[in-house]
């Protein structure tokens, strides 16, 4: 989950680098350097700490390589795994004249460092990283940069995206990937690499995404693609569609802020050219899956990690309610070893923004293996998921920069709900009148999320009353529990308070004894079959003098009566209230957030996408 790139071209490299990784850091930000190709000879330069900090030292130490002629460079932003942050752990990592960054893990790194040790080489990181930078230096002495690097990576076990460079070979830059992402950017006298398309899409949107076990070569002016036995590989370059801008803040505070804020947009995208424009019908060639598949899908497996799992309970509600097909959802760490016997006919979906969560991947393979049919819904285009799955539904919500999920998790669910009714109507569950009702609905969501976000003012007040408080609940029945899971999520991540979710029907099996004067409850509160179920519940908070905030679209007296705070957000229909109530609860756990002053964008301990186990 680092970050890496790389620049060879005409303009200043260590520029071009330092501004690629200021937008990667999101993927991880407790180290960072660089190397570059100076008079000849690598320099480098890290730093514990952020971009900032290795900006700092870069112009109080180093001011030179920033106007010089200077044109190959490499970076990394680091998220520890390996030895602890500091400025020795942080890469580049460099063996002779080879200098190299590297996002993912080498699992045999320990053998092959007592091996290297031995062989005289010596180490001065607690890195998994630097035992590739020996290997090469070894394979060196025999071979070519290229065959030295292929002869190195053989003994790797692991994960790893490594970009490399030399000393003796100032034109080129190569980078290897297997299991974690990478991709060159191609212009005439330019080229980039970099584990993010963001990192140079200001630059250059002309890409090329590696796959495993692929080598690629990047001069100034040609690159050439290599299979691990030295084949050549004709790549295919796309264009980016995303604009650099969509990635950067677009005038708000936090990017994060920007994204919920983004949200109308975002669903708009992910339901455009998949209802036919009269609203009558669900475009099936959009979705990933055939028809005629759909028909025959008997069960379904939902599995993901964090918020993405979140939608996976939504999900389940929603399939079963509509389309009748009975669901398993779990967490992808626990579903990769639980060794499941999958039932004839089965639809594996792994749900991931980012496409590259380690666990979900893994679990996305074992249903492969397993001979299940797969089907990822993924943000980002070209994202290992999206490639290994035997199909992909974008979700289009445009890159997510801030650490905590918010477009990502309500275009997921949006998705889901254009499955389900794809699913029920190609098993001639629906009759037509509730189809186009459904449809209907859906086409009113980005109109009405707008609506939710109106509230933000009412719950920047909110947040004022409530932001010293340490412990929070968030309770919800039905739909609802998954919604109270995402907010109390949402909640414990960007402000650090500790937040549980709860199906409101378990509060009485323990989380009750929390509860004393002034102890903050957020009810979840759809108007369907279950609101009389949680009024009681609200009464169970309200004897024991707790503070009762409520989030409904329901108007009922009793229901405003028992709540201390109460959101009415306009709802549209129990499953589509799931992305309503969550504009509030995420505005709700990013004021408290920055109220209590907290790095919102980039919370402690966390990484944008987790690609280690
Ligand atoms: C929380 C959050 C994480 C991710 C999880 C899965 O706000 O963002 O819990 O949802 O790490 O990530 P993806 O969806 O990229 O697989």
């Amino acid at each position: 989950m680092c970050g890496i790139i790389g620049y060879i071209g005409d303009k200043n490299a260590v520029q071009i680098v330092l501004d690629g990784l200021r937008r990667l850091e999101y993927r991880g930000y407790d180290s960072a350097g660089i190397a570059c190709l100076s008079d000849g000879r690598i320099k480098t330069v890290k730093c514990e700490g952020k971009i900032k900090d290795l900006e700092q030292l870069i112009k109080t130490q180093n001011p030179e390589l920033l106007s010089s002629q200077l044109f190959l460079a490499i970076g990394h932003t680091r998220w520890a795994t390996h030895g602890k942050p500091s400025s020795l752990n942080a890469h580049p990592h460099c063996s002779g004249g080879i200098a190299l960054v590297h996002n993912g893990i080498i699992e045999n790194y320990a053998t092959l460092k007592d091996e290297l040790k031995r062989e005289g080489y010596k180490f001065i990181s607690e890195t998994d990283t630097e035992v590739i930078a020996h290997l090469i230096n070894k394979y060196r002495a025999n071979f070519n940069l290229e065959e030295a690097v292929k002869q190195a990576v053989k003994m790797l076990k692991g994960s790893y995206a490594v970009v490399i460079i030399e000393d003796k070979e100032p034109d080129k830059i190569i980078g290897v990937r297997m299991e974690s992402p990478l991709v060159a950017g191609i212009m005439d006298n330019e080229k980039f690499i970099a584990s993010d398309v963001s990192a140079f899409l200001n630059y250059c949107n002309r890409v090329i995404f590696l796959d495993d076990g692929e080598m690629i070569v990047l001069r100034k002016d040609n690159f050439e693609v290599f299979d691990i036995n030295g084949k050549e590989m004709k790549k295919k370059i796309q264009t980016i569609t995303w604009t650099a801008s969509m990635a950067e803040k677009g005038g708000y505070k936090h990017f994060m802020l920007k994204e919920i804020h983004e949200q109308p947009r975002a669903i708009a995208d992910t339901i455009r050219g998949r209802v036919l424009p009269d609203g009558s019908e669900v475009v099936y060639k959009e979705l990933g899956i055939r028809f005629e598949e759909l028909a025959l899908t008997r069960k379904i497996y939902l599995v993901a990690c964090g918020t993405s799992y979140h939608a996976c309970l939504i999900g389940k509600y929603m399939i079963e309610n509509i389309a009748k097909t009975p669901v398993e959802t779990d967490i992808a760490s626990e579903f990769r070893y639980r060794n499941v016997p999958f039932e004839q006919d089965s639809l594996f979906i792994a749900i991931t923004q980012s496409g590259e969560t380690a666990d979900t991947l893994a679990a996305l393979r074992f249903a492969k293996k397993s001979g299940v049919k797969t089907l990822a819904i993924c943000n980002v285009v070209g994202s290992t998921a999206s490639r290994e799955a035997d199909g992909v539904f974008y979700t289009h919500s445009g890159p997510e920069i801030g650490v905590a999920s918010t477009k990502a998790f309500t275009t997921q669910i949006v998705a889901l709900y254009l499955l389900t009714l794809a699913l029920a109507k190609a098993k001639g569950l629906l009759v037509e009148q509730s189809y186009i009702s459904f449809l209907r609905n859906l086409l009113m969501l980005p109109r009405m999320a707008e609506e939710a976000l109106k509230l933000e003012n009412r719950i920047q007040q909110l947040a004022k009353e409530v932001y010293r408080k340490p412990n929070f609940l968030y309770l919800g029945r039905g739909l609802c529990y998954p919604v109270a899971l995402e907010g109390a999520l949402k909640l414990k991540e960007i402000s650090y308070i500790h937040a549980e979710g709860y199906a409101a029907g378990e509060m009485k099996h323990g989380p009750i004894a929390l509860v004393e004067e002034g102890f903050p409850v957020v009810f979840i509160v759809s108007d369907d079959f279950y609101l009389d179920k949680t009024l009681s519940n609200m009464e169970e908070i309200k004897a024991r003098d707790g503070f009762i905030i409520t989030i409904s679209d329901s108007k009922k007296e009793k229901l405003k009566k028992l709540s201390d705070r109460f959101i009415y957000v306009e709802g549209i229909h129990t499953y589509l209230n799931t992305v309503l109530f969550s504009i509030p609860l995420q505005l709700l756990a990013y004021h408290v957030a920055v109220l209590r002053g907290c790095d919102v964008d980039q919370p402690r301990n966390l990484a944008k996408s987790v690609t280690v186990e």
